[in-house]
């Protein structure tokens, strides 16, 4: 059986999803979304209801920092893309006793889009609200999407904990340059052109047999760049 990466531990587990042959289809797979609080955050209903017909995904549960929730809501999630979603400890669903439950049960983590702090906090094991003390109980392969300004992006200190976080394990899929709508200028350091890295990441996360091997985080698999790469460009 195949085996894919874990996130962070080192650990090697079995290949989930569908078999060898199969195209593109996570439908098996629980995706465990973070959301924190970027602009890009507006574009994460939208993004997720893209992902569930791109991929087949059904099980998808949302978590969002407080942060998130000042900038889109939580019947955004719920009620449009039709997932669980939860921001505070009181969210919890009684059948999960705390966080470790919801940790346990994903498969795949989907960090999108991860600020600065968020990144940070992830690099220094801070668990301070209900998604970094979430995202240090996975254990699963998680992909990390950042979203910042290029000053940002080019701080050393973010430089360093980017680097982190990948010497750890999690997959980060590099911004590319494109329109920021925070500046009006052309920029590195938001999401840019996400769907063909993030397509591949994802994929690559749950093991499924046509992803492409990351180098840096910014490779795609060749059938969803291909199919990507006409679609219009508009960073976040
Ligand atoms: C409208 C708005 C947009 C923001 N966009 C970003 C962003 O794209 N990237 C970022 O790193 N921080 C951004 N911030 C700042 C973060 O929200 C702030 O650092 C916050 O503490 C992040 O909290 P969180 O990581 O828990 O979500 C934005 C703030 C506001 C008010």
């Amino acid at each position: 059986m195949a085996a894919v990466r874990g996130g962070g531990d080192g650990v090697t587990r079995p290949r989930i999803g569908p078999g060898a042959g199969a195209h593109l289809d996570l439908s098996e797979v629980r995706l465990l979304v973070c959301v924190s609080g970027s602009v890009a955050a507006l574009a994460m209903p939208h993004i997720l209801l893209w992902l569930t017909g791109r991929l087949g995904l059904k099980q998808i549960r949302v978590l969002l920092t407080p942060m998130a929730l000042r900038l889109v809501t939580k019947d955004s999630f719920r009620r449009v893309v039709g997932c669980e979603v939860m921001c505070d400890w009181d969210d919890l669903p009684l059948e999960d006793r705390s966080h470790v439950s919801v940790a346990q049960w994903a498969q795949v983590g989907l960090v999108m889009p991860a600020t600065a702090d968020l990144v940070g906090k992830l690099a220094h094991g801070i668990a301070d609200d209900l998604v970094s003390s979430t995202l240090m109980a996975v254990s699963c392969p998680t992909v990390v999407v950042p979203s910042t300004s290029e000053t940002t992006w080019n701080k050393p200190v973010v430089r360093r904990n980017v680097a982190q976080l990948r010497a750890d394990g999690f997959e980060v899929v590099e911004p590319r340059t494109g329109h920021s709508l925070a500046t009006g200028a052309d920029e590195k350091g938001s999401m840019g052109d996400y769907r063909a890295p993030l397509i591949a990441a994802l994929t690559r996360a749950a093991g499924h047999p046509e992803a492409v091997p990351s180098t840096d985080g910014s490779s795609t698999s060749a059938p969803v760049a291909d199919a990507a790469s006409s679609e219009s460009r508009r960073n976040l």
